[in-house]
């Protein structure tokens, strides 16, 4: 039953029907369900009057948003990562924010398998020959790729994903080092399987790993991390791996590397100015590019979804969030 006391939501984007029933047994709820996302004028129009705001990585929320929308008390984001939030800004304001770990590390980390394989293994560019008609048939050095045994995986960003990307490596003969940072300053860790990972400097992992794997959240710091000059460092065999977020890398520098051969490849899921890519690397055979497909599996974005109804129902109703963001205003 609806009753106007209920706390009002704004849903910026179309959300699975079990998250919106959800929701709307706490909440009374209001969905865009237009193609693609509010502009920033409607976000901030249906907001106002709001007490809770289901946003998506392409929301931005900063101070000239949240001075615009007073009422608002919780923001979640269905992302693990929050780049698109001012988490100090809404704490400033007493906004609790939230976003969704976990439930995805194992679809992330499955898919920069799937890179991986994908850039060293040429599937891209086999499936392009195929479909054109233009396969000849079997060839003994027909496409030949990389393998990975024996290979070394570099993961930059040991957060969970990074983790859990790092416990699949064994499986298929790689070891696995990573760069040390300030919330894992380590020589060595030992996995979830068992297996110990070394901890190194940026610049050793860039210029030991044969693959090179970006799974760290996007920062000040961390803005292109990969840039014109730290791509330098990588060998002329080794392939990047991007699963992060599109600015960690600087595109241009990619173009720049396989057009002169500093790497062997590059294999990506986020892009700088999503949904533009670069056109510059839709030239090369060697980018094997996928459109941010991290998480994309029913069951991974159904729990992502389902994780930011019970953050804002629990701040709603008096509670403390499951997964505030770190920094978070906590009520
Ligand atoms: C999201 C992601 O689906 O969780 C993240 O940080 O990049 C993806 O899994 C995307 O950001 C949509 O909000």
């Amino acid at each position: 039953m609806s009753s106007p006391s209920r706390p009002r939501v704004f849903v910026s984007r179309k959300l699975f029907p079990e998250t919106l029933e959800l929701l709307s047994q706490h909440a009374e709820i209001d969905v865009f369900d237009r193609a693609g996302s509010p502009s920033p004028e409607e976000l901030v129009a249906r907001t106002k009057g709001c007490a809770g705001l289901v946003a998506q990585g392409t929301d931005r929320i900063d101070a000239a948003f949240l001075d615009q929308v007073p009422g608002l008390r919780v923001v979640a984001n269905v992302a693990v990562g929050y780049n698109n939030i001012d988490v100090a800004a809404a704490r400033e304001r007493q906004v609790v924010t939230t976003n969704t770990p976990d439930v995805l590390d194992e679809a992330c980390a499955a898919l920069t398998w799937g890179l991986i394989l994908g850039v060293t293994r040429r599937l891209g560019e086999g499936e392009r020959i195929l479909r054109a008609g233009q396969w000849k048939g079997f060839q003994l050095d027909f496409l030949l790729g990389m393998d990975l045994v024996g290979k070394t995986l570099g993961v930059i960003g040991m957060g969970r994903i990074g983790q859990a990307v790092a416990a699949k490596a064994g499986a298929f003969g790689m070891r696995t080092i990573y760069m040390r940072s300030p919330r894992r300053p380590h020589d060595v860790v030992t996995g979830p399987d068992g297996v110990a990972y070394e901890g190194t400097t940026f610049e050793n992992v860039l210029q030991r790993s044969d693959i090179v794997t970006l799974h760290c959240p996007l920062t000040p710091e961390t803005h292109h991390l990969i840039n014109h000059q730290t791509i330098r460092l990588m060998k002329p065999t080794a392939y990047l791996v991007n699963m992060a977020r599109g600015p960690v890398v600087e595109e241009a520098a990619i173009v720049s590397a396989l057009d002169n051969g500093w790497i062997a490849g590059a294999a990506l899921d986020v892009y700088e100015l999503e949904p533009i890519v670069h056109p510059g690397l839709l030239k090369f055979e060697n980018a094997f590019l996928i459109p941010h497909l991290g998480s994309a599996t029913r069951e991974t974005r159904t729990a992502m979804c389902n994780l930011a109804a019970r953050n804002v129902i629990d701040v709603l109703e008096g509670r403390g969030p499951v997964t505030p963001i770190p920094g978070s205003h906590i009520p």
